[in-house]
């Protein structure tokens, strides 16, 4: 007995003395450090958004509570902003992100889906839900226009049919008349969008979230939002991917340059929280509604601070973003969704919005 005990006092002891030698050679390693990078590391502007509060919370935990969004339920305050699909690249790129979704528990709101309303050559790119899971969000996708036309076809079944092959949990309408008129190929919206949105509603049980693709909405808009039962409200703000810009690079002809000044036009997501925030003051009911805050969040601290200054149930999104790290690859996506969670934990153990 005695000389197992000795036995395994030899083997254990080479084995810590090692390895405090490689602690403190690593402690010793970052002093140096220290000494070296100080006089680099000084930064003077601080971020005028937080009060930074060092001292009220712990590190956050590897595992975190669910978030209970659009009736299902989300790892993190993150949501993919629709994109695309119709193309093989498309499809992989979507594949990539239904992946990422279903991997870390983020929703996700498919591109638009018209490619596939009457048609099924690009169906798989859209079904993605065998890679999200049943957990989380997965919407469909239609313009305005599209929904205006099927109403007026009386076709709305198409709808129904859609969200059916794309085992999806309902239809975002995507309202975009600045990048209908400027797109040479665009349809003509004949009837206001609100309208339309009232008629989809009225014929159609199924949670449907309007959002714009890049410059917003104004209060008066977001108003006529608020009075409907949507599932959510999606800014598609001003500020990051602008789609009057990007019609206009692809438009050849030059009279449409008439219209650049255009581009400009918008309301950014801090300006959209701020009218959401005057509404809801003026309307507590309004409190209840669900928000994906999009478009120009840079990262997760905008993300967090647009979520945190919203004074409803709000997560916060990326389309561009997400897709620069989809065309990279699978790690690299997952790499930079996964910091961007780890980063929005901090932040929402340590910052607090002024
Ligand atoms: C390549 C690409 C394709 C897009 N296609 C759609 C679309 O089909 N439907 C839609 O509602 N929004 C679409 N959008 C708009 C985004 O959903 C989002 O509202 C907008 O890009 C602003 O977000 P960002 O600044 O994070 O890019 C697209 C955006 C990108 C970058």
């Amino acid at each position: 007995m005695r000389l197992l005990c000795l036995i395994s006092l030899i083997e254990y002891l080479p084995k810590t003395i090692f390895e405090a030698h490689l602690k403190t050679e690593a402690t010793s390693q970052r002093k140096t450090d220290h000494i070296d990078l100080a006089f680099r590391s000084q930064v003077t502007e601080n971020d005028q958004r937080f009060y930074y509060e060092p001292l009220l919370s712990s590190h956050p935990n590897e595992w975190e509570p669910s978030i209970p969004f659009l009736k299902k339920h989300l790892k993190a305050p993150l949501w993919v902003s629709s994109m695309t699909g119709g193309s093989e690249k498309a499809g992989l790129i979507n594949e990539r992100l239904a992946r990422m979704c279903g991997n870390l528990g983020l929703g996700m709101g498919l591109g638009s889906c018209r490619i596939i309303l009457e048609d099924n050559t690009f169906l798989k790119d859209f079904q993605l839900r065998k890679h999200l899971g049943d957990e989380v969000p997965f919407f469909a996708n239609l313009g305005i226009a599209q929904v205006e036309e099927l109403l007026s076809r009386k076709k709305i079944s198409l709808i129904l049919d859609l969200i059916d092959k794309t085992e999806t949990d309902g239809l975002i309408v995507h309202v975009n008349p600045l990048q209908e008129w400027l797109q040479p190929e665009g349809d003509k919206i004949r009837i206001a969008p609100l309208q339309t949105i009232i008629s989809l509603l009225d014929k159609i049980d199924l949670p449907v979230i309007v959002k714009e693709v890049g410059q917003g909405m104004g209060p008066e808009s977001l108003e006529e939002l608020l009075k409907l039962p949507l599932a959510a409200i999606d800014f598609g703000a001003f500020g990051g991917t602008n789609f009057s810009r990007l019609e206009m690079l692809r438009n050849e002809n030059k009279d449409q340059n008439v219209f650049e000044s255009l581009a400009f036009v918008g309301h950014t997501a801090d300006q959209m929280v701020e009218y959401c925030n005057v509404l809801i003051d003026s309307n507590p009911a309004y409190i209840n509604k669900e928000f994906i805050i999009s478009g120009g969040v840079r990262d997760f601290l905008d993300g967090y601070y647009l979520s945190q200054k919203l004074k409803a149930t709000s997560i916060y999104a990326h389309a561009s973003l997400f897709l620069k790290y989809a065309e990279k690859g699978q790690d690299e996506l997952m790499e930079f969704a996964e910091a961007q969670i780890r980063g929005y934990r901090l932040a929402s153990r340590f910052l607090k919005v002024v």
